[in-house]
């Protein structure tokens, strides 16, 4: 039976939260890989709305077993809350729900150090989430990090703590001019937070791979998308993790020969929170048409998002660098007033065109977008849930998205309700 990741295919948001949602039904693992509480996903079910930061939206189905893996940065603050705001909505979190015992921890000095940061950088800000997801990184990298597992292990958590926060707190007093952090506050804190975790940490790695012997489904669950990648995407505008497909068996401890298919999210036009080149963006009221109908605010800092027309250079890179198996097109009925719909084809430079992402960021910053233009259908689409009912134009356009994507659709989406969903194609079941 298919094991399946699903990443997002442009700067995040584009829905995947829903997706996964979806496709959990007919799973039985659902894990996330990658990222922390920088994501947010909104999903909603025939009971309620819910946002989503770090636990898989598959836990809305009882029964399911949902996983942190390894490849995430945590902040057991943020998770216990998230975990406390779902029972307050009656959804059970603690049965079978594991974390990795190799995931990274975030310390409050990487809040703080990311605010200084970003701070410093003026116009080179990122935009971040502010969640302290890029020092948390950066000190795996390092190998200063501190993991799940080591607020376990008292005595190791506050020798490493010590020597990290001797370092911290020298740069927050000689480069940034701030207050130290007190190691005494921060170590009580933490061990309170891995008693309150302790039942749930373990080594995700054996559970994926004894589910997987056993012949369960496993749904691999990518934040972010394909353009925040930090390998792949539109760099240093991106996040700190690998957020493309790849980062699913790194992120988990499970093979490459283990996974069978990658879908691809991808919105019917483009949106991107923060700083960054995004060839396709609109203004004004282009912009807050798509912006209001969408209602494309952050789900985790209320930021409004940027908004710009379907790009489809961005997306055939996606299709490459995660081997798609399949797209799931949503947001189609925000669309729906739009007499001319443009999918952008090719991007323009200095004479030369460019048909894949130019590696330059100076390229990328001040590339024209080449755009097909094709004809609107003006009328909803909201809540079609077959294929056969979609207008003609709405047809030629998921056509268009397959053809210049070299990928086939599975899904398209056309409300955030779980029901207002077309299904092609189950990429899960295969039916
Ligand atoms: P994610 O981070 O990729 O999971 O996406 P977000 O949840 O941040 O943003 C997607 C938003 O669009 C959420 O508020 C969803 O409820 C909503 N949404 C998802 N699919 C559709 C759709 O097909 N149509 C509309 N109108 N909204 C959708
Ligand atoms: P989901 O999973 C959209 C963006 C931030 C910033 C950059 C780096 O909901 O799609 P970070 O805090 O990660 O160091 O910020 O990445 N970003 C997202 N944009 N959706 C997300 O997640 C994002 N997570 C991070 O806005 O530009
Ligand atoms: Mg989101």
């Amino acid at each position: 039976m298919p094991n399946i990741v699903v990443v997002g295919t442009q700067w995040g948001d584009e829905g995947k939260g829903k997706i996964v949602h979806l496709l959990a039904k007919d799973a039985d693992v659902i894990v996330r890989y990658q990222g922390g509480a920088n994501a947010g996903h909104t999903v909603i079910d025939s009971r309620a709305e819910y946002t989503f930061h770090m636990i898989p939206s598959g836990i809305l189905h009882p029964g399911k077993t949902c996983i942190l893996g390894n490849g995430m940065v945590i902040d057991p603050a943020a998770l216990i809350d998230e975990i406390e705001l779902l029972e307050s909505q009656q959804i059970a979190v603690r049965e079978n729900f594991f974390i990795s015992h190799r995931a990274h921890l975030i310390l409050p000095y990487h809040r703080a150090i990311e605010r200084a940061n970003e701070k410093s950088k003026g116009p080179r800000r990122i935009g971040t989430t502010g969640r302290g997801i890029g020092p948390s990184y950066a000190d795996k990298m390092a190998r200063t990090g501190i993991r799940m597992g080591d607020l376990l292990d008292p005595d190791l958590f506050r020798a490493t703590l010590d020597q990290n926060l001797a370092e911290m707190n020298l740069f927050f007093n000689r480069v940034y001019d701030t207050e130290s952090m007190d190691l005494e506050n921060i170590f009580a804190t933490y061990c309170d937070f891995g008693r309150r975790l302790k039942s749930h940490i373990v080594d995700v790695s054996l559970v994926i791979n004894d589910a997987i012997d056993q012949s369960k489904i496993v749904l691999f669950e990518g934040a972010q998308g394909t353009h925040l990648d930090v390998d792949h995407g539109t760099y240093p505008f991106v996040t700190s993790s690998s957020s493309t497909a790849g980062g699913a068996c790194t992120g988990t401890g499970v093979g490459p020969t283990r996974i069978n298919g990658v879908v691809g999210v991808t919105k019917a036009y483009a949106t991107r929170v923060g700083s960054g080149p995004f060839p396709t963006e609109l203004n004004g009221d282009a912009s807050d048409g798509l912006k209001t109908r969408g209602r494309e605010f952050g789900a985790t800092t209320g930021r409004p998002r940027r908004c710009g027309w379907y790009d489809a250079v961005a997306v055939k890179y996606a299709v490459r660098v995660n081997g798609l198996s399949s797209l799931a097109v949503t947001k189609l009925d925000v669309l729906d007033g739009e007499s001319e719909i443009k999918v952008c084809t090719s991007y323009l430079h200095d004479g030369t065109q460019y048909t894949d992402m130019p590696f330059n960021e100076a390229i990328m910053h001040l590339c024209e977008p080449v755009y097909e233009v094709m004809e609107g259908w003006k009328t909803p689409t909201s809540g079609i849930t077959s294929y056969q009912q979609l207008p003609e134009p709405a047809k030629r356009f998921i056509a268009k998205i397959e053809e210049l994507a070299g990928c086939k659709v599975d899904i398209v989406s056309t409300g955030s309700r779980e029901d207002e969903t077309i299904i092609l194609r189950n990429p899960v079941t295969g039916r």
